[in-house]
């Protein structure tokens, strides 16, 4: 074991010291390649610039999936770490170097179980998590169709090194983009009579919109709407002619993603029009909430309790993650590891302790084994 926490750390270290953002991995996709290459393990041909697919088992069914994301962000480093990024503006600021090493892993040792494999392992090293992309580039290639569950995982710089966080159901928010552009007619600061002014519709809209998750979303749910932009004219004494605003809804729900949509253009075009104002009004689905499922939550939690690992029940994030698209039409599981309490994910100062990668990466071969056995005599 230690040997094979040797090695896996060295793998970090060197991801961690060349990040690569979102469909630009080619390195990394490079890297992952040569080491299941020498392990003997099959690649599949994936139609996409970056990113690599790999099997291990008998090649039928029952198939499950393990999946780890690959990019970087375009933050500045600021950790003193003796393997800091060699990137400028570009860092492993979401531990992802930390998943596609654990995945490798887990490759390694079920490439060695091989022979008592109940079926195949489908890995999936994805490209393009941080910008909604890769999930959904993966499912396009058809390569995944006949997967039957998904797990995935991610570092957690809330729970201690070595504990798991688990919990069932949605455990993440649907990450939406939206923006208001309201039309008004522009002119002279000091004639707002002669004008249509789209500023005050704009500070009624922004006030106006706290209420849709005070007032029309149950208190029940997690919602959370945050304008986070907000501009008009670029002068003192000019009404302007337009003013506009963008932010983010986050829902737990496709019922409540629905309905915030639908109230956040509702409220635009009524606020807008009492002020004699338009407004047109933009909304970008990123990917959709999380949602694990319960039996499979409380079968990865008996798991870990088996092996003696640590287990929490993990408090939900109102945070996007694109692993939520594998899970739309089937059942899996996306479980955070604790990997010691520090700052923030995407904070330029975010580190993982690598201590915990050869146990993550047995966590995750368990899982997937132990999930054929469960299919394959169900
Ligand atoms: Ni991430």
């Amino acid at each position: 074991m230690q040997e094979f926490q040797k090695t896996l750390e060295e793998i970090f270290r060197d991801f961690h010291r060349h990040p690569e953002t979102a469909k630009e991995e080619y390195r990394t996709t490079q890297k992952v390649r040569e080491f299941l290459e020498k392990q003997g393990i099959q690649i599949l041909d994936l139609p996409l610039p970056t990113g690599v697919l790999a099997q291990v088992g008998s090649g039928e069914g029952p198939v499950i999936a393990l999946r780890a994301d690959m990019d970087a962000l375009p933050v500045q480093e600021q950790t003193d770490l003796p393997y800091v990024s060699e990137t400028p503006g570009k860092m492993h600021a979401c531990g992802h170097d930390f998943h596609t090493t654990a995945l490798l892993g887990a490759a390694a040792l079920l490439k060695e179980r091989e022979a008592e494999l109940k079926g195949t392992v489908r890995l999936i090293f994805q490209p393009g998590e941080e910008i909604n992309y890769g999930a959904l580039a993966m499912l396009g290639t058809g390569l995944l169709d006949d997967v039957q569950e998904y797990y995935g995982l991610h570092t957690d710089p809330n729970i201690e090194a070595g504990t798991l966080g688990i919990r069932e159901n949605a455990i993440m928010a649907s990450p939406d983009w939206f923006g208001v552009t309201i039309e008004g007619k522009g002119g002279h600061g000091a004639q707002p009579h002669n004008c249509i002014d789209p500023v005050p519709a704009m500070a009624s809209l922004i006030l106006a919109l706290q209420q849709v998750v005070s007032r029309r979303i149950s208190p029940f749910s997690a919602c959370v709407l945050s304008v986070t932009r907000a501009s008009a004219g670029n002068t003192w004494n000019v009404i302007p002619g337009t003013a506009e605003i963008e932010g983010t809804i986050r829902t737990m729900s496709d019922e409540e993603r629905d309905l915030g949509e639908q109230l956040i253009r509702q409220t635009a075009e009524s606020v807008a029009a009492a002020y004699g104002c338009t407004a047109k009004v933009g909304y970008k689905r990123q990917s959709r909430p999380l949602i694990n499922t319960p039996a499979l939550a409380a079968f990865t939690t008996g798991l870990a309790e088996e092996m003696g690992i640590p287990v929490i029940r993990q408090e939900p994030s109102m945070i996007g993650e694109d692993f939520a698209e594998y899970l739309k039409d089937h059942p899996g599981c996306f479980v955070r590891v604790g990997t010691g309490i520090g700052p923030a994910l995407h904070h330029p100062k975010f580190t993982v302790d690598p201590s915990v990668l050869s146990g993550t990466a047995e966590f995750l071969a368990r899982t997937a084994q132990k999930r054929l056995e469960a299919l394959r005599n169900a």
